[in-house]
């Protein structure tokens, strides 16, 4: 059975109350409901870890190595600063789908560039909880073809 890490960094532990004009009313807990009923679907085994910490995000992506099939990844603001996590993702060789609850291409110049991108299969933004459903339809659609291969 494919194991996917939905990952989350920094601040999307706030979720829900955070600004809700941006980014909604769900907290983390409802999207990840959200991931697990969808991941049921498919028959996708689903792992969660969120982080404040880039060392911490950094750890839990090797970590992912030889226990994950793919990272389904918010990186929240560190995908506009951070080479050590697209260094990280780089080193794992694990397919990875970018992701985030808002359109970051249609805010701030600081938002439209992301680090994750250069490593990433692909980027999915704009579509609130629904970008990580479909991430996880991307990802195993690529896994399936990877295996098929
Ligand atoms: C975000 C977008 C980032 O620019 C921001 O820093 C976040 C959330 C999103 O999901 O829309 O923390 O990744």
């Amino acid at each position: 059975m494919t194991k996917l890490l939905i990952l989350n960094g920094p601040n999307l532990n706030l979720l829900g109350t955070r600004q809700p004009e941006v980014y909604g009313r769900d907290t983390l807990a409802d999207v990840e409901a959200l991931c697990m009923s969808h991941a049921e679907q498919s028959g996708t085994n689903l792992v969660f870890y969120q982080s404040n910490h880039e060392g911490a995000l950094i750890d839990r992506i090797h970590a992912a190595r030889g226990s994950e099939d793919g990272i389904v990844f918010n990186a929240g603001a560190y995908t506009h600063t951070s080479i050590a996590l697209l260094d990280a993702i780089v080193s794992v060789e694990l397919p990875v789908v970018e992701v985030h609850l808002s359109n970051i291409h249609a805010r701030e110049a600081f938002r439209h560039k992301s680090y994750i991108s250069k490593a990433a299969l692909g980027q999915i933004c704009g579509f609130g909880p629904q970008s990580y459903l479909l991430a996880i339809d991307a990802l195993n659609a690529h896994l399936q073809g990877a295996s098929g291969q």
